[in-house]
């Protein structure tokens, strides 16, 4: 029995969590900076790190207390040390290597794409068993969007990564660009409930022969579309001039297009990947795994079970970041005093230390 308390800054999520065995949650804390980052329409990196700083001790403390655990009940100290934003890593991992130094525990580095990816091993109903492998898992947040075949614990190949805008990252940019609120994805996600998937012809890059993805030619086309809302429109005759306001861009139909245009390639891309290495089931994580429409296209599509993690485990927390520790902390991989931040760490370096 392991029990872990899990730390996660990478972002602009303050997260604490204590796991045990790598599936229970005891607790799991996030303090969301949202709002603050809201008025900047998008993350402001120094406001992000110092206000790690201060949430961070409370955040933890709360993990504690809501496990009903006391310091000496630990085991080990995990903590994300990338990728991410270095400034919000820091935070975390110095407060890690701290406690685990001053208590005499085991001090685990952590992937944040792993943790994702883990998600989908925390338990919520104890009747659900863990996914089995091989699984091919979709990992689409804010910053990544990756196609992996997970053939074991810790063991993983990437298959494809975006060759440009993550998919969280196009939702953000293209909410944007149509006025919405940030972050991108619920917006889009809620305008798109009252529009015609249909009302606008919107490419999908298709890049076929790899499981590679792109989205910024998604994200041009739907420029265009609302600079053609925006600008200056001249009648065919050109005898006249039409203002439109962007107001009378048709946002709800503009976000059902753009939204099943990226739900399609993504759910597309991982079912042939599925398929080719004869995976048992299909997961999906990450922030973007909380959009309605990819979880219910993915599930409708595809030929084998599809597993998606509860809504409050998609997006950033440090449950996820316990889970992996567990099978990092089995296998001996612990890190050192000297763990330091690796902002851009790919998934297929998980167990530096
Ligand atoms: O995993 P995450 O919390 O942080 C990163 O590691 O990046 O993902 C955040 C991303 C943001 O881009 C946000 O717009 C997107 O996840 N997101 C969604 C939804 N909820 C969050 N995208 C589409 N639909 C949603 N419902
Ligand atoms: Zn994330």
């Amino acid at each position: 029995m392991t029990k872990i308390l899990a730390i996660e800054t990478s972002c602009d999520e303050t997260a604490a969590a204590v796991v045990e065995d790598g599936y229970h949650i005891h607790s799991n804390v996030v303090a969301s900076q949202v709002d603050i980052h809201r008025r900047y329409g998008g993350i402001f990196p120094e406001v992000a790190s110092r206000q790690h700083i201060l949430a961070l001790p409370t955040v933890i403390q709360d993990a504690l207390s809501g496990a009903g655990a006391d310091w000496k009940d630990l085991d080990a100290v995990a903590v994300t040390y990338g990728p991410g934003l270095a400034g919000s890593l820091l935070v975390g991992v110095n407060a890690a290597k701290g406690i685990a130094l001053s208590l005499g525990l085991p001090l685990i580095g952590v992937n944040h794409l792993a943790g994702h990816l883990y998600s989908n091993w925390l338990k919520t109903n104890h009747e659900v068993p863990v996914p089995s492998f091989p699984s091919v898992c979709l990992i689409v947040s804010g910053g990544h969007t990756e196609l992996v075949l997970v053939r074991g614990h810790l063991d993983y190949q990437v298959l494809g990564r975006t060759l440009d805008d993550a998919a969280g990252e196009a939702f953000d940019k293209v909410a944007r660009l149509m006025g919405l609120d940030y972050p991108g994805g619920p917006a889009i996600q809620a305008a798109a409930e009252k529009g015609n998937a249909k009302a606008f012809e919107l490419p999908r890059a298709r890049l076929r022969g790899t499981f590679d993805f792109s989205f910024s030619g998604l994200k041009t086309a739907v420029l265009r579309i609302v600079q053609r809302y925006m600008n200056t429109i001249q009648s065919p005759a050109n005898t006249a001039v039409i203002q439109l306001p962007l107001h009378s861009l048709p946002v709800a139909n503009l976000a059902a297009s753009f939204q099943m245009a990226v739900v399609d390639v993504l759910v597309e891309k991982t079912c042939e990947a599925a398929k080719h290495f004869d995976a048992a089931e299909i997961l999906i994580a990450g922030g973007v795994s909380a959009n309605a429409s990819l979880r219910h296209e993915m599930t409708a599509r595809a030929d084998r079970p599809v597993r998606v993690p509860p809504l409050f485990l998609c997006t950033d927390n440090a449950a996820m970041i316990g889970a992996v520790a567990h099978h990092l902390f089995l296998a001996g991989e612990c890190a050192r005093q000297d763990l330091d931040v690796i902002p851009n760490l790919r998934l297929d370096e998980n167990t530096k230390s």
